[in-house]
């Protein structure tokens, strides 16, 4: 079998629980040192493969149209590509001035977009995918938390715009298992019940059995479940 070259050029990818790789970069908000410039707050890293590409401005208009949402979760965007700072500019500009998309128009982007011509920190947070493309980044996610770790990653392909919901959903998420220490099931939503999770795992009493204690639901030894109200999500992740 023939060895691909793909991987010649991508170097060690972070994971999930790492510290997210330190960067100073250029960005249409002027210049940032990540991620001590974000200390206290989430924050969303995303990529997209180039300006002036249709995907990626659906995805530009509806980040920017939920920056707010996300600001009241103390989430921050920071949008990344290959491209340099005045192909940002210029593109961002287009996006305000001609772009229409479902409801949105008149969007202005004011989250900081970074330049990454060397692609230098593209590869350093292994978006390049040269199966995809060797020199675009694919649509990468990368969700910080206010320590600075990687909590959640996410790829997609340069056909497929994010799902924003999930987004959201992630951040939540995330922040309701850090504030109650639980876990949240499959397509968990604020208000669903959440996983206490199994003894041992996160110090959680070894003599746990069938039935209810304690506001805590077990329909076996492994599978335990308790309330969290909206209220109470919202409390914990809400800010202002
Ligand atoms: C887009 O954003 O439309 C796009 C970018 C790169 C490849 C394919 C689509």
């Amino acid at each position: 079998m023939t060895e691909t070259t793909a991987t010649e050029s991508v170097t060690a990818m972070p994971r999930l629980g790492d510290p997210a790789p330190a960067f100073t970069a250029k960005t249409t908000q002027g210049d940032i040192n990540f991620p001590g410039d974000y200390e206290g707050s989430w924050v969303i890293l995303f990529s997209h493969p180039a300006d002036f590409t249709p995907v990626c401005t659906s995805e530009f208009m509806t980040f920017a149209s939920m920056q707010e949402d996300f600001a009241g979760l103390n989430t921050k965007l920071v949008g990344l590509s290959v491209d340099g700072l005045y192909s940002h500019i210029a593109w961002l500009r287009t996006i305000k001035e001609k772009i229409t998309f479902r409801d949105m128009k008149d969007v202005e982007v004011t989250f900081p977009l970074i330049e990454d011509i060397t692609m230098e920190i593209a590869r350093a947070y292994g978006m390049i995918m040269p199966g995809e493309d060797s020199t675009k980044a694919v649509r990468a996610v990368f969700v910080i938390d206010p320590a600075g770790m990687i909590r959640t990653i996410i790829y997609y392909p340069l056909s497929l715009g994010r799902n924003f919901d999930e987004l959201r959903r992630v951040v939540i998420a995330l922040q309701t298992a850090d504030a109650f220490d639980v876990a949240t099931p499959a397509d968990w939503r604020p208000g669903e019940p959440v996983i206490v999770p199994p003894a041992g795992s996160c110090g959680v009493a070894q003599d746990r059995m069938d039935g209810e204690q304690d506001g805590v639901t077990c329909v076996d030894w492994f599978f335990c479940t308790k309330e969290i109200t909206v209220e109470q999500v919202d409390a914990a992740v809400l800010v202002n």
